[in-house]
C-alpha cells in the first residue's frame, strides 16, 4: 500500500536521481504550498492567542524545522491526521519559553533569520544551529540590526551558526536601511519591532517579498508600507501590538516551485501544462516576466485574491525561447529563480545576461558557481563573473551527460533535473534528499506529467 509518510518522519537516506529525455509534459498539477508564507503562518499563529487552522501548508523539511522550533518554544502544533488535511496551531499568548535543547534548523535560512527576530523580543534564550550549508551562511546581516534593538548574541564562529540568542523582554525601536535586499532581514526586524518601544522602520532600496507585512495585517497588526518616489519602500510597525487569531489561513502554491514545471514545459517539445493555484504576488513573479520576454507561451487564468494574496492558474506551452538581458531592478523578485532561468537560457537561442547577482553567492550554496559549473559540464557556453552570469544558447538542447553536485541546494538539484528532459544524454544529480526541503513530491509530480526521473543505481 502506498502510505503517505508522517510529516514529522525523518527524511529518507541520501540518493542520486537521473533525468532522461521526455517526449512531452502534459496535464494539470498542484505544486506544494509557498515556503515563505508557510514559515510565517506557523510563526505568527504561534504568537497569537487562539487556534489557527492552516490550509495548504508546505510539508517540506524547512517548514517542519520551523514547526518543531515553535513547538520547542511553547506552541501547540498539530499536523493533519490524513494527507491533504489542515494543520492547526494554538499559540501561547503568554509568550515564548526557553527551548530545552539546541534548536536544529537543518537547511533553512528563513527559519534561522526570522526566528532570531521573533525570539529576540522575548526574555528567553535559545541556541540555533543548522546543517553544513546553513552554518556557512552570513547571519551578521540580522545580528547587526537586532543588536541595535538590544538583542544579545553569543557565537563561536563569527557571524555564523551556531548562535545563542539572548532575548530581552523589551527592545528599542530603530530606523534601519537594508544594505542588501533581503526579505529575511526585513522580516526579522519587523518581528522584533512588535516587541520594541515606539515605531520601528525598515527602508528597502530594492523592495523584497512582503508576506510578513501582509500576514501581520491578517493577524490584526497595523503595519504601513509606503512606496517612495525613488521606488524604495518604507515599512513601519509600532511595538506593543497584540496579535489577534485570524481563524483560518490559506497558503497558495509556491511560484518558486511552479518555476521548475514552467521551464520544463517551455523547453520540452509538445508540452502543455497547467499549474493550478499559484501565488502571484508581483514581488515574486520576476521569472515569469522574464520567460514571457524570452518568448515563452505563458498565460495566467482564473486570477483571484485568496487570504490576502493574489493567486492564478498558469498555463504553459512549449516555446522557442530567445536570450534576453534581465534588468537588475527585477532581481529581488526572482532571487530564487536564477538556477532554473539558467536552464531556460541554456535552451534558448542567443545570449541571456544576468547581472546584480552577488546574493546568489550566499544562498543554500554558491548558486552562481553551481549554475555556471553545472551548465559548463552539460556542454553549455557560460561565463560567470563576481556577480553576473552570461549564458549563450544555440536554440538546440545542450549535450547533457553530466552528474551535478547539488551542494545541499534543492534548487540546483531540481533545475538540472529539468535540463535532463531535453538533453541528448541524461543529467544526474549526486544527492536528491535536499529537494525535500521545499518540494517533497518533486520527482513523482514531474513523472506524472511525463518526465523520466529515476534513482541512480
Ligand atoms: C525568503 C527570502 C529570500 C529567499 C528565501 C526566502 C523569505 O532570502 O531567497 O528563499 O522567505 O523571506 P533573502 O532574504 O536572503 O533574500
Amino acid at each position: 500500500m502506498n502510505q503517505t509518510p508522517h510529516p514529522f518522519a525523518p527524511s529518507a537516506a541520501p540518493r542520486g536521481l537521473i533525468s532522461a529525455r521526455s517526449s512531452g509534459l502534459f496535464g494539470t498539477a498542484h505544486v506544494p504550498g509557498d515556503k515563505s508564507i508557510s514559515h510565517r503562518a506557523l510563526m505568527l499563529s504561534a504568537l497569537a492567542p487562539g487556534r489557527t487552522v492552516i490550509h495548504g501548508l508546505l510539508e517540506g523539511e524547512d517548514v517542519l524545522r520551523t514547526a518543531r522550533a515553535m513547538i520547542a518554544m511553547g506552541a501547540v502544533i498539530a499536523p493533519p491526521d490524513r494527507a491533504g488535511g489542515t494543520w492547526s496551531v494554538t499559540g501561547n499568548a503568554a509568550g515564548l519559553r526557553n527551548p530545552r535543547t539546541t534548536v536544529y534548523l537543518g537547511n533553512s535560512g528563513t527559519s534561522a533569520r526570522l526566528l532570531m527576530g521573533l525570539t529576540g523580543g522575548f526574555g528567553i534564550q535559545a541556541t540555533f544551529t543548522g546543517d553544513a550549508s546553513l552554518q556557512k551562511r552570513p547571519m551578521g546581516r540580522v545580528i547587526k540590526p537586532l543588536s541595535l534593538m538590544g538583542v544579545q548574541f553569543e557565537a563561536t564562529s563569527g557571524d555564523r551558526l551556531p548562535l545563542r540568542v539572548i532575548g530581552q523582554p523589551q527592545l528599542r525601536a530603530i530606523d534601519y536601511t537594508l544594505p542588501v535586499a533581503s526579505a529575511q532581514v526585513k522580516s526579522a526586524i519587523l518581528l522584533a519591532g512588535l516587541r520594541a518601544g515606539g515605531v520601528t522602520t525598515v527602508t528597502e532600496p530594492d523592495p523584497t517579498r512582503d508576506h510578513t507585512e501582509r500576514m501581520l495585517r491578517g493577524f490584526g497588526v497595523t503595519i504601513s508600507r509606503d512606496v517612495q518616489a525613488d521606488g524604495s519602500v518604507i515599512a513601519a510597525i509600532e511595538g506593543g501590538q497584540r496579535l489577534v487569531t485570524p481563524g483560518t489561513l490559506f497558503v497558495p502554491g509556491d511560484p518558486s516551485s511552479a518555476a521548475f514545471l514552467t521551464v520544463a514545459a517551455l523547453i520540452t517539445p509538445h508540452s502543455e501544462v497547467t499549474i493550478a493555484n499559484v501565488l502571484m504576488n508581483t514581488l515574486r513573479t520576476g521569472l515569469y516576466d522574464t520567460l514571457i520576454e524570452m518568448g515563452g507561451d505563458i498565460t495566467f487564468t482564473n486570477q483571484r485574491a485568496q487570504g490576502g494574496e493574489d493567486v492564478a492558474d498558469i498555463v504553459v506551452r512549449h516555446s522557442a525561447l530567445k536570450g534576453v538581458s534581465v534588468p537588475e531592478s527585477r532581481v529581488a523578485s526572482m532571487i530564487d529563480e536564477f538556477p532554473i532561468l539558467g536552464i531556460a537560457a541554456a535552451c534558448a537561442e542567443g545570449e541571456t545576461r544576468m547581472t546584480g547577482l552577488a546574493e546568489l553567492r550566499v544562498k543554500e550554496s554558491d548558486r552562481l558557481a553551481a549554475i555556471a559549473t553545472g551548465l559548463a559540464a552539460c556542454g553549455v557556453d557560460v561565463t560567470a563573473g563576481d556577480s553576473d552570469l552570461t549564458v549563450r544558447g544555440t536554440g538546440n538542447p545542450p549535450a547533457g551527460g553530466a552528474t551535478i553536485a547539488t551542494h545541499l541546494d534543492h534548487r540546483i538539484g531540481m533545475s538540472f533535473l529539468m535540463l535532463g528532459l531535453v538533453t541528448a544524454a541524461p543529467v544526474a544529480i549526486d544527492a536528491a534528499e535536499t529537494i525535500a526541503t521545499s518540494f517533497p513530491n518533486f520527482a513523482a509530480l514531474l513523472n506524472s506529467l511525463g518526465a523520466r526521473i529515476t534513482e541512480t543505481v
